[in-house]
């Protein structure tokens, strides 16, 4: 299919408009000029008849008709295409005067009492096609002898003048149309400018550099937008990107260290020959790696889920104590080993995804768990508010510095890397946490400061529960 440039596209509009202008004032001004001229040169013809009449009447008998001739004449001179002739009754010629030669028609006569206009004017062609205009009228000498006046006027010189008028006309207006054309092409190829630089940047675009932003600055109101929504565009692919890469380059670092773990562990008890005892503790440290290596990529590949737009919650009305307290059942082995005793209060019910929801108080729960002292207490609560419910949990601790209060949901984020690069620890607890709240369209907040409570709240916005 033939896909014309936007430019063309333009031009070629412009074209037709031009054409169409120029072509109908053209014609216009052409008709106004030739009537213009037609009804001078018929005023002339009705104002010489009216003239000549009077004269005629002022002389007595034909004779004197033709001893004045030249003043008679004089009436019309001065233009070359005139021509005057006075005839008698039997239409014998007394005065004729026709430079031009052409032929003089016998028009029926305008009668002497009568006055001479416009509409008495006639016309004919001579031998070679021209037009001639004329008016006849009848006129008394003084001794009552009756005589035909005509005046007459060839348009030869007039169809000429209008002719070359036409020529000069049609090639002012094509050379207008030329330079609007040429113009119209200049101003829409430099109008479309920032639209071609547009596209230049777009496809230098790759995945690598995602850095080009398009120029907005002296692009045009419509480009400015498309240019400003292009641009947020980029950005928010540029830190998906970056997030992506980051998430690659941290996963690739956190798996180093177990397999690094495994294989050191490995390569000493292999140095030299061990007890039984020795091997089996060796194979349980293997499997506790191993554990954790599961783990975490159970964790990448939920979160590679949970974004995937195919994902579908699962839910259901749940009633929120009962199912906290079937959490803290399941942590308290490790609670009561930790000395740490877990309070719910919760009377509430929330209409989410359970697996979900017992996921993200797991979560939040084993970390609590990990940071409170023996003797100590961890609190859950959970309650009904106006636009949801919320589900807090928190724990008396170290607590958390501010600084890290805004990264603790990025992926692979510990605090004390050190300390948590133990097995148990993989820092995607709270990403997995926040990304279940982002599918609830919910969100999670923490408060929290040194030595201090640390709460997690989870908010369920109210959904309505389908009948
Ligand atoms: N209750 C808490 N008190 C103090 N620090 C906390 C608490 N909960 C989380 N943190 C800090 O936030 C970090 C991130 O927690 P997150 O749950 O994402 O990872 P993790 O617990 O280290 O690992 P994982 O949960 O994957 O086993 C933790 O390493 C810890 O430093
Ligand atoms: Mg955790």
């Amino acid at each position: 299919m033939l896909r014309l440039s936007l430019s063309a596209r333009l031009t070629t509009t412009f074209i037709v408009i031009t054409v169409v202008c120029f072509g109908a004032v053209g014609y216009l001004q052409f008709k106004a000029v030739s009537k213009r001229i037609y009804e001078q040169d018929e005023t002339n013809l009705v104002l010489s008849a009216r003239h000549l009449r009077r004269l005629v009447a002022e002389l007595d008998s034909t004779r004197d008709l033709v001893l004045h001739q030249d003043r008679l004449v004089a009436t019309i001179l001065g233009d070359a295409a005139n021509a005057m002739r006075i005839t008698d009754r039997n239409s014998h010629v007394l005065i004729d005067h026709n430079p031009s030669g052409y032929l003089i028609a016998s028009l029926r006569p305008v009668p002497e009492d009568q006055r001479i206009t416009l509409a008495d004017i006639r016309s004919w062609n001579d031998a070679g096609g021209k037009e001639i205009r004329g008016v006849a009228t009848t006129a008394s000498l003084g001794n009552g002898t009756s005589v035909t006046i005509t005046v007459a006027r060839s348009l030869a010189d007039r169809a000429a003048l209008l002719s070359r008028y036409r020529r000069d006309t049609a090639v002012s207006l094509l050379a207008g149309m030329l330079v609007a054309v040429m113009l119209s092409y200049l101003l829409v190829y430099r109008a479309l400018r920032p639209l071609r630089v547009m596209a230049e940047n777009a496809s230098a675009i790759t995945a690598q550099r995602l850095s080009t932003r398009m120029p907005s600055g002296d692009a045009p109101a419509e480009l400015h937008a498309l240019a400003i929504a292009l641009n947020d565009m980029l950005a928010r692919l540029e830190e998906g990107f970056a997030r992506v890469w980051q998430f690659t380059v941290d996963l690739a670092h956190d798996l180093r260290t177990p397999i690094g773990n495994l294989r050191g562990a490995n390569e000493v008890a292999l140095a030299r020959s061990r007890s039984v005892a020795e091997y089996e503790a060796l194979l349980g440290s293997n499997i506790e790696e191993c554990d954790r290596v599961s783990r975490m990529i159970e964790s990448v590949l939920f979160l590679a889920r949970a974004e995937s737009p195919q994902f579908a919650l699962q839910r259901a009305v749940i009633d929120i104590e009962a199912e906290l307290q079937r959490i803290a059942d399941y942590f308290e082995g490790i609670a009561s080993e930790a000395g740490v005793s877990i309070h719910i209060d919760a009377r509430a019910t929330v209409y989410a995804d359970r697996d979900l929801f017992r996921r993200a108080v797991s979560n939040l729960l084993s970390n609590a768990l990990r940071y409170t002292a023996p003797g100590e207490a961890i609190n859950i609560l959970a309650k009904k508010i106006d636009h949801g419910v919320y589900v807090t949990v928190e724990n008396p601790g170290p607590g958390i510095d501010p600084e890290h209060l805004d990264k603790l949901f990025d992926r692979f984020y510990r605090i004390d890397r050190s300390r948590s690069d133990s097995a148990k620890s993989t820092g995607l607890g709270l990403s997995i946490v926040k990304s279940i709240m982002e599918l609830h369209g919910g969100d999670v907040i923490v408060e929290s400061h040194s030595n201090a409570t640390t709460r997690f709240t989870l908010l369920f916005p109210r959904v309505t529960i389908p009948e």
